[in-house]
């Protein structure tokens, strides 16, 4: 456990990525597992990993992201998008695959789902995209996670206009909406003002409250 902290030391929000440097794809590939594993609220994994090669595709974006270099100096660019809505079909979808996968199903199960069904779709449209976001932040944090074990340099991002990347990937149209972008790369040599900066966090003592 202590080597995985380590490398949680180690990882930063790298702010300058040395564009001639790539992740091999078998790295990439983990990292996007590692969100496609994450837990979510009732399995419903209701977000989708877009990575982004495609260098023109990613200098189109850059602007739209504050102009953050490591969105093309970087050599992946994730993209976490979340559902913009729960509909009956997409719940479905989850839980026949589910049934599909385990070989049959069981009452509690089916009533579960029938639960959802009553509750999700009937609820405010922009209520359920949050919720789907805050399951997309849960791949994120796993994403990051296996980056930094990875010794895979990755920035999370918010700054960045989320229409304008919807736009750019056409993921309305594939009822999804984009949520949070990481970059993958390797930190560059020089150029980068956080890198040598200490990691700030608060003191355990602030931070944990332990009720015994
Ligand atoms: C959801 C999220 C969004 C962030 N957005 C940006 C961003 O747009 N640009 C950036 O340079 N850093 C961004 N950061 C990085 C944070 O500023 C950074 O993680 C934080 O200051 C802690 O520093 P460290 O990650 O270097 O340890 C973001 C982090 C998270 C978790």
């Amino acid at each position: 456990m202590s080597e995985l902290l380590n490398k949680l030391e180690w990882r930063y929000a790298c702010k300058k990525m040395d564009p001639t440097k790539v992740v091999p794809q078998e790295k990439v590939d983990r990292i996007v597992e590692a969100a496609r594993l994450a837990p979510t609220s009732s399995g419903l994994q209701p977000f989708e990993v877009f990575v982004v090669t495609n260098p023109a595709v990613r200098e189109q974006i850059k602007p739209k992201a504050w102009g953050q270099g490591q969105v093309t100096d970087g050599s992946h660019l994730l993209v976490f998008a979340a559902w913009d809505n729960y509909t009956a079909d997409r719940i479905n979808m989850m839980f026949d695959l589910t049934n599909a996968q385990r070989g049959g199903t069981n009452e509690g199960w089916e009533n579960y789902r029938q639960m959802l069904l009553n509750n999700y779709p009937a609820r405010d449209e922009q209520v359920n995209f949050e919720h789907a976001a805050r399951q997309a932040y849960i791949g994120l944090g796993a994403s990051l996670i296996a980056a930094a074990f990875e010794e895979v340099d990755a920035t999370p991002m918010e700054g960045f206009d989320p229409k304008a990347v919807d736009e750019i990937l056409g993921l309305r149209a594939r009822g999804l909406r984009s949520v949070v972008i990481v970059p993958l790369g390797y930190r560059a040599s020089e150029g980068d003002w956080l890198a040598n900066l200490k990691k700030v966090r608060r003191p355990r003592e602030t931070f944990v409250t332990e009720v015994k």
